[in-house]
């Protein structure tokens, strides 16, 4: 089934869920390496590798949150308390706002710091600002932040789907994964 039901999640959402998973993976990875590279021709090359893999993540995430609102979302498993309820949801929101925010943070930091954003030279993104030295040292400080907190929301997240399936054995986990007894 490809859209979700009242009970589970279909093919596609599945796909974005585990496809985003290894991309925010591959590149928080490689953005921590890329910083410490040394400043250079081989630097700059690798950061315009970085930066339009970024703009793929940013579009895949904007395909996602639409698909998101044009199906029906799952029921929780009934009986779940209100409070662990609202918990979950304010995480999946909070997911989606930090999705969203490391690759635009990204954008802003480069074309605060005068250099171009473009995907691999085929396009390059209008400046949404002018240069600006004091600008570019805050979005490369949140740029270095807002990573680190999608990794704590995502612990909890995980630590969630994992009590769900070992403490109350339902189906929660099993319906965004791609085993059997979907
Ligand atoms: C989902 C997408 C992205 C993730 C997960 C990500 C992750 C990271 C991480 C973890 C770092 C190392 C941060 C540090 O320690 O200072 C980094 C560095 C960097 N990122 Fe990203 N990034 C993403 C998208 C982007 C985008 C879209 C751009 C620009 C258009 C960008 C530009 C850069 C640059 C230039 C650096 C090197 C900064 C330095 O040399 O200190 N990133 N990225
Ligand atoms: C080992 C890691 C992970 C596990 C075990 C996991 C598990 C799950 C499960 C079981 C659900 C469905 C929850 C439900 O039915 O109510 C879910 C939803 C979700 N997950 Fe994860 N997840 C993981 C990592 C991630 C990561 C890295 C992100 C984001 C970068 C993420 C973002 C989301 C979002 C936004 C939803 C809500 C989906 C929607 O309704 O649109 N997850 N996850």
């Amino acid at each position: 089934m490809l859209k979700n039901t009242e009970t589970s999640y279909g093919i596609v959402a599945r796909a974005f869920h585990w496809l985003l998973f290894l991309m925010f993976g591959f590149m928080i990875v490689a953005g921590n390496l890329l910083a410490d590279m040394p400043k250079g021709m081989e630097k700059i090359e690798a950061a315009g590798v970085h930066k339009s893999l970024g703009l793929l993540v940013l579009a895949s995430v904007l395909l996602r949150l639409v698909w998101r609102l044009i199906n029906v979302t799952p029921k929780d498993p009934e009986g779940t308390p209100a409070i662990q309820s609202l918990i979950a949801h304010v995480m999946h929101w909070l997911l989606y706002v930090l999705m969203f925010a490391q690759p635009l943070v990204g954008i802003l930091m480069s074309q605060a710091a005068g250099y171009p954003v473009s995907f691999f030279g085929l396009y390059e993104l209008p400046a949404l600002l002018d240069k600006d030295p004091s600008l570019a040292e805050l979005f490369h400080g949140a740029h270095g932040i807002v990573w680190i907190l999608l990794l704590l929301v995502v612990i909890v997240h995980a630590g969630g789907a994992l009590y769900h399936h070992f403490v109350m054995k339902d189906d929660v986990l099993r319906r965004m994964g791609f085993g059997m007894n979907t």
